[in-house]
């Protein structure tokens, strides 16, 4: 889902709302579309998320991204599905709040985020950030004003468009301490205990092998380092029509997991003191979910536990 269909405001119940504006619904927004259109078979037309490999995951997400890289903020917010296809997968969670931000920059801002990790990373001048999944570099130009001239910021991201957009704007405002790299977060092109402190916005929902991401952050981090993470979690059982509806209007839901997983797989990591630093709600309002549920069983859910939620999470490597 892209902030083509939603706008997501924050509530002051600290729920976060997603509203649709002008969603082109699943005949046109859905996986099944793009995977016939990419000549695949019927029977792959039919794979879940949860069905499909790592690598086609890690692919679908690549050419969304990079598609949406392509769009100007504008298109992005103003087009269901706009030029080359239709990204229904991302969605615009808190940009509003960037803009209390030391070095904020709205160009780099494509409203793919769901959380401040800067705000929350105690980043201290001289540092070294490393920012995976950097998108247009929304987050690497909040660091840098942290970090300042004396300190370095780290972009990597696997869509080459996306870094090519991230590169133009640390150029147009001739910064030569933030540098992006094309990469796979599960394999990052970064020395081993060279990064003081990692950050991410809503990123790690979209990677298949969470463990692999959060091993090579081990990795790349300084002893004493740490990571501060904005990201999407599941709350108890969501029922299948509930993760359908989420799916193809919430993408970052796809691949979330649920919060105790999360919380788990970083522990297991190593990490030591990890806390969630901010949590939020994210409520699917019932103009969404009546596409796939019936009044009662909206009720229902809304009557459950089940929850999605965005979380910013804080580990350090002792
Ligand atoms: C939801 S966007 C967030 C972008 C940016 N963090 C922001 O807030 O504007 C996710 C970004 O992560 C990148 N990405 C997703 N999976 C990745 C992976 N496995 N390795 C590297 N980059 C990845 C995508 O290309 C995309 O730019």
């Amino acid at each position: 889902m892209s902030e083509n269909q939603f706008r997501v405001t924050e509530e002051e119940s600290n729920s976060i709302e997603i509203k649709s504006d002008n969603c082109c619904g699943p005949d046109c927004c859905s996986d099944e579309k793009e995977i016939i259109a990419a000549g695949e078979t019927e029977k792959s037309v039919k794979l879940s998320n949860k069905e499909k490999s790592s690598e086609e995951i890690k692919e679908m997400v690549k050419r969304k991204y990079s598609e949406i890289a392509l769009q100007s903020r504008e298109v992005n917010a103003s087009s269901c599905c706009g030029a080359g296809g239709c990204s229904d997968e991302v969605y615009n969670i808190m940009t509003d709040d960037y803009d209390e931000l030391k070095g904020y920059n709205p160009d780099a801002d494509l409203g793919l985020g769901c959380g401040l990790p800067t705000k929350f990373a105690g980043i201290k001048e001289g540092d070294t950030v490393l920012d995976l999944g950097s998108g247009a570099g929304n987050d690497c130009f909040v660091a840098r004003a942290e970090t300042g001239a004396a300190g370095k910021v780290i972009g990597v991201d696997f869509s080459e468009a996306m870094v090519a957009k991230a590169r133009l704007n640390a150029d147009k405002q001739n910064f030569n301490n933030i540098e992006f790299r094309i990469g796979e977060i599960e394999d990052l092109p970064v020395n081993d205990g060279s990064v003081d402190v990692v950050v991410s916005n809503c990123v790690l929902n979209l990677v298949p092998e969470k463990l692999n991401a959060f091993s090579e952050i081990y990795r790349v981090l300084k002893p004493g380092g740490h990571f501060s993470i904005s990201d999407i979690v599941l709350s108890g059982e969501l029922p299948e029509k509930i993760q359908k509806a989420a799916e193809m209007y919430a993408g970052c839901v796809s691949g979330a997991i649920q919060k105790d997983e999360y919380l788990s797989l970083i522990s297991k990591t190593g990490f030591d003191d990890v806390k969630i630093q901010k949590e939020k709600e994210i409520i699917i309002p019932d103009d969404i979910l009546i596409r796939y549920l019936n009044e009662d069983e909206i009720r229902d859910f809304r009557k459950s536990d089940s929850r999605i939620s965005s979380i910013t999470v804080f580990g350090i490597k002792n």
